[in-house]
Parts: C-alpha cells; structure tokens; sequence
C-alpha cells in the first residue's frame, strides 16, 4: 500500500509541476494580456484531482495514517476553482492577465498549504 501511495505521490507532483511549468510558459505574455492556457495546464489541473482523491482512499485505507480532512477540503475547492477557470478558458485565443494570473496564485497557494498546513 505505501508503494501505491509513493507512487500516486509522484504523480501529484508530476501535476505540480505541469500546472505550474504551464503557467510559468506564459508569464510573459501575462504582462502583454495575450496569453492563453497551455495544454500542460489543463492536463495538469486534471492529473492533480484523480492523483489527489486517489491519495485520499489509499491513506485513509492505510491503518496508520489519516488524512486532514479541513487541509484536503480546501485543497479540493482551490483546485476545483483552478479547473474551472482552465477549463472554462482552454479554447479561448487570448486569455485575461487576471484569469492567468490567479490560476498561478491558486496553485501557489495550494502548493504552501500542502507544505505549511501541519
Ligand atoms: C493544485 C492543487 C494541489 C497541489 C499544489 C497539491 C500539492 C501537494 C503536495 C506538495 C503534497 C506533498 C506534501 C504533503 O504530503 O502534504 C501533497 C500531498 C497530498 N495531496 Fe495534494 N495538492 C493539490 C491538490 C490536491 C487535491 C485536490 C487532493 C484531494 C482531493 C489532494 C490530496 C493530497 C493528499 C491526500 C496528500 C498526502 C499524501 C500522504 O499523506 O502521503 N491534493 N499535495
């Protein structure tokens, strides 16, 4: 079980790091208000919700181990509103600096209550 939860934890850092290497591609264009969302973002919003909710059952089917059901709750409801706004603006040409913008917001939020909230 813990090779699963290594493995799947992996993954989640994988979605990390494709989420945010996607932003990070258009931060340039942020500043010009014609960036869009890469493919990277989408996929990577995505690989973050079945990797974490995967996560939840094997920890929670583990015996030693507990998930912070508030720390979890809050990490779902920041992504889902991070999926909605990649979702919503994938086939869009151009997409608002303010939209780019809090999508690298959020994910760097629930980058540091991953890590901070103990
Ligand atoms: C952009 C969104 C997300 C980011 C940046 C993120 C980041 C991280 C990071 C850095 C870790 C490793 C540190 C730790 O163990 O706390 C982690 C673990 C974990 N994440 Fe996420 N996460 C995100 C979304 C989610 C979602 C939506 C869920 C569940 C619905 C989730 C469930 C989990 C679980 C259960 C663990 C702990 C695994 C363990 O105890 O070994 N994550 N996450």
């Amino acid at each position: 079980m813990d090779v699963l939860r290594q493995i799947l934890l992996v993954l989640h850092i994988v979605g990390i790091a494709s989420l945010l290497g996607g932003f990070l591609t258009q931060m340039s264009a942020l500043r010009t208000g014609d960036g869009r969302i890469v493919p990277a973002m989408t996929h990577g919003a995505l690989t973050m919700l079945v990797t974490g909710l995967a996560l939840v059952g094997v920890v929670q089917a583990g015996l030693d181990k507990d998930v912070d059901n508030a720390k979890i709750g809050t990490k779902l409801v920041i992504l889902l509103a991070i999926l909605l706004l990649v979702w919503g603006n994938r086939a869009a040409d151009r997409v608002s600096s303010k939209v780019l913008g809090a999508i690298g917001l959020l994910t760097v939020a629930n980058i540091a209550i991953a890590v901070m909230w103990t």
